[in-house]
């Protein structure tokens, strides 16, 4: 018989891990904000695989810092796009990488790319999605005199930050914000919110075996 359910909705019983893969391009502080969440027990996701595609991105030093596998596919050294991803999806295929997040990873993926990990991978964006999909959100949320803002954990599909919304995290504008003190406030937000959105998403998955 399996246990019942806690009384905070998880499994009372330790569920497996799901084989998470992070992808970035620079900083990094939403791919350690999950792998800081992931180091407790009952996070239904580990984190094997944090890839970068510029080596110079300052995340990797973060990930190695927390122990964290990271590897490099360095997309100029590639004749195409398409060369470019069939390289990704056999390092995460190598790495048995189950689920993927982007976290502030700067290339548009193609279709077959997102088809293949379909269902399987999200992305975090600094907006109230659909609200200023694609550059410069917080510049054009101002521009647009919004009085909150926010971020957006959403399922990746082949439209560019247009998948079904997990969750959403809200912020005010304040008076005599700057994109800058705006993309601040935001942040903090998304690292509370990311973290969260991807364990709801996994844990039923990882209940399941
Ligand atoms: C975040 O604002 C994220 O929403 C956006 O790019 C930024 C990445 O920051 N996609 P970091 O690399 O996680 O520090």
């Amino acid at each position: 018989m399996p246990e019942p359910d806690g009384a905070g909705g998880g499994p009372t019983r330790p569920g497996r891990r799901v084989r998470l893969a992070i992808l970035i391009s620079g900083r990094g502080s939403n791919m350690e904000a999950i792998a800081r969440a992931a180091q407790a027990s009952d996070y239904p996701a580990e984190v094997v695989l944090v890839v970068s595609n510029r080596a110079e991105a300052a995340g990797l030093a973060r990930a190695a810092a927390l122990g964290v596998p990271t590897a490099v596919v360095p997309h100029r050294e590639f004749p195409s796009r398409e060369a470019f991803e069939e390289a990704l999806h056999a390092l995460l295929a190598a790495h048995r990488v189950e689920a993927v997040a982007l976290a502030g990873f700067m290339r548009v993926l193609t279709e077959g790319f997102v088809r293949r990990w379909e269902g399987r991978m999200v992305n975090i964006h600094p907006s109230l999605l659909p609200l200023y999909p694609g550059l410069d959100t917080h510049a054009r949320a101002l521009a647009a005199g919004d009085r909150e803002a926010g971020a957006t954990v959403h399922l990746v599909t082949p439209v560019l930050d247009s998948g079904p919304v997990l969750a959403q995290a809200r912020v005010p504008v304040l008076p005599g914000d700057t994109p800058e003190t705006l993309a601040a406030r935001v942040l903090e937000a998304e690292l509370a919110l990311y973290p969260r959105a991807i364990a709801d998403w996994l844990r039923p998955w990882a209940a399941a075996g």
